[in-house]
C-alpha cells in the first residue's frame, strides 16, 4: 500500500518549511564544532519576560492545571479588551476576544467558521506560508496576490478587485507582515475594508507582530472598523512562542460558531499560559518588552544598510516584525541553493524565499534579526567574505 492511496488528497498541497533542511544541517554543522549564526529563526531570541514566568509558576502552585472555558478565562479576555482601550483607544467587548492556542489557533478558528469548500481566500505572495495550508485544510482555495517591494509588499485595492470572484470569501493580510516586515497603512486598510465590506465579505488582519514597529507607533485595524477580524498572539511581542497563546477578535454574529468550534478543536487554550499572560500587560512587563523593541530597532538599523552594502537589493524598508526580505538576484537565481551554500561556507543560516510563496521566491531570502548585534556584525563580515561575486 502506498501513502498516496491511504492519506488524504489534501496532504499533497501541504508543504513542509524548506528552512527545516537548513536548520537540520545547521545543527549538524554545529555538532561538528562549526560556529553557526542563526538568522533563519522566526522567534525572539529573548526568553519570556520574568513577570510572566513568575505568574506562570504561581499559577501552577495555585493548581491551575485543568481545562478552562473554550474561549479562555474571563480575566484574560477582559485584560486583552482593556489593552485595546489603553493602547489604541479602541473599545472591544471582552466577549469578542477569543483566547486561542497561538495565532495559529486563531487562524484555524477564523478560517474554520468562514470557509466553505471551493471558497477563495485572497493572500499575499510572499506571505506567511501556513495560511494557504489552513485554507486548503478547510477545502477552500488560497488565491495568491503577488506583491512587490514597490508596493511595500501589501496588495493594492485594484489588485484585490481584479482577483475578486463570486467565490471570494475573505481577504487575509498581516501587518507587520512576515516575511517582509512591512505595514498596512491605515489609509490602505480603510480602502480595502470599504471594498470588502461592500461585497459583504470578511477582512482578516493578522497583527501578531503588533508592538514591534520601528519609527512608527503600532496601530490596529480595529480602529478602522469593528467588524474586521483580528488575529494576534503573545508569541512575538511578549516573547511567549512556546506557551502557545494567542487571540482572535471577531464580530458578535460569529461568536457562537467560534465558541462551538473552539470547544471541539481545542477544548481550551493552555491554562498555565493564560494565567501567566495576565502579567503581560502590566507595567514591569511592558518596560521589558519596550527595551527589547529598542534592541530590535538597533539591530534593524545596523543590518538593513549592511545587507544593502553587501549587494542585496532591499527597496521596501521594513517598519516592523524582525525580518528583512532581500532580493538576492545579484548573487544567485536559486536562493535555496544560496542559503545552503552560505550555511556551509560562512556558517550563516537564513531562509530561502520559497518558504513564503512562489512569486520571485527563487531570488529572495529572509533574514531574521533574532540574534544579538555582535553576532549580526559577524554574520555580515562572513557574508562579505563568502557571498558569490
Ligand atoms: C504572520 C504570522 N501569523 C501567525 C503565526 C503563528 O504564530 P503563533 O501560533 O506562535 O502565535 C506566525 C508565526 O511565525 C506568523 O509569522
Amino acid at each position: 500500500m502506498s501513502e498516496h492511496t491511504i492519506l488524504a488528497e489534501r496532504m499533497k498541497s501541504i508543504q513542509p518549511f524548506h528552512v527545516m533542511d537548513i536548520l537540520a544541517r545547521a545543527r549538524q554543522l554545529a555538532s561538528q564544532g562549526q560556529s553557526i549564526i542563526h538568522m533563519e529563526v522566526g522567534e525572539p531570541d529573548f526568553t519570556t519576560p520574568t513577570p510572566i514566568i513568575e505568574a506562570g509558576m504561581q499559577a501552577l502552585r495555585d493548581g491551575h492545571t485543568k481545562y478552562t472555558p473554550a474561549c479562555g478565562i474571563p480575566e484574560l479576555r477582559e485584560r486583552i479588551a482593556d489593552w485595546y482601550w489603553q493602547r489604541f483607544q479602541v473599545k472591544v467587548a471582552p466577549e469578542r476576544v477569543i483566547v486561542t492556542p497561538g495565532a495559529s489557533g486563531a487562524l484555524q478558528l477564523a478560517l474554520g467558521v468562514l470557509v466553505n469548500p471551493k471558497d477563495e481566500i485572497l493572500l499575499t505572495d510572499p506571505g506567511y506560508p501556513c495560511n494557504r495550508h489552513f485554507v486548503r485544510l478547510f477545502e477552500g482555495k488560497p488565491i495568491s496576490l503577488p506583491v512587490t517591494a514597490k508596493q511595500n509588499y501589501q496588495p493594492s485595492l485594484e489588485q484585490i478587485q481584479q482577483a475578486w470572484s463570486a467565490q471570494t470569501r475573505a481577504v487575509l493580510l498581516a501587518s507587520p507582515a512576515n516575511p517582509t516586515g512591512t505595514l498596512l497603512s491605515l489609509q490602505l486598510t480603510q480602502q480595502l475594508y470599504a471594498y470588502i465590506a461592500q461585497q459583504q465579505r470578511t477582512f482578516i488582519v493578522d497583527e501578531i507582530y503588533q508592538g514591534l514597529t520601528y519609527g512608527q507607533e503600532p496601530h490596529t485595524a480595529l480602529s478602522i472598523a469593528d467588524d474586521i477580524w483580528i488575529v494576534n498572539s503573545f508569541s512575538k511581542y511578549f516573547g511567549m512562542t512556546g506557551w502557545r497563546l494567542g487571540w482572535l477578535i471577531a464580530p458578535e454574529y460569529a461568536l457562537d460558531s467560534l465558541n462551538r468550534l473552539a470547544q471541539n478543536l481545542f477544548l481550551s487554550p493552555p491554562t498555565v499560559a493564560q494565567y501567566a499572560a495576565l502579567a503581560a500587560f502590566e507595567q514591569p512587563t511592558l518596560e521589558i518588552t519596550e527595551e527589547r523593541r529598542l534592541e530590535f530597532a538597533k539591530r534593524r538599523d545596523f543590518l538593513l544598510p549592511a545587507l544593502q552594502n553587501l549587494g542585496f537589493d532591499i527597496q521596501s524598508i521594513p517598519q516592523g516584525a524582525f525580518y528583512i526580505y532581500a532580493d538576492a538576484a545579484h548573487f544567485s537565481e536559486d536562493s535555496h541553493r544560496l542559503s545552503l551554500n552560505l550555511l556551509e561556507t560562512a556558517g550563516v543560516a537564513f531562509t530561502p524565499g520559497i518558504d513564503f510563496g512562489d512569486y520571485l521566491a527563487k531570488t529572495h531570502v529572509r533574514f531574521a534579526y533574532t540574534t544579538n548585534l555582535p553576532e549580526l556584525e559577524q554574520a555580515v563580515e562572513r557574508l562579505a567574505k563568502y557571498l558569490p561575486r
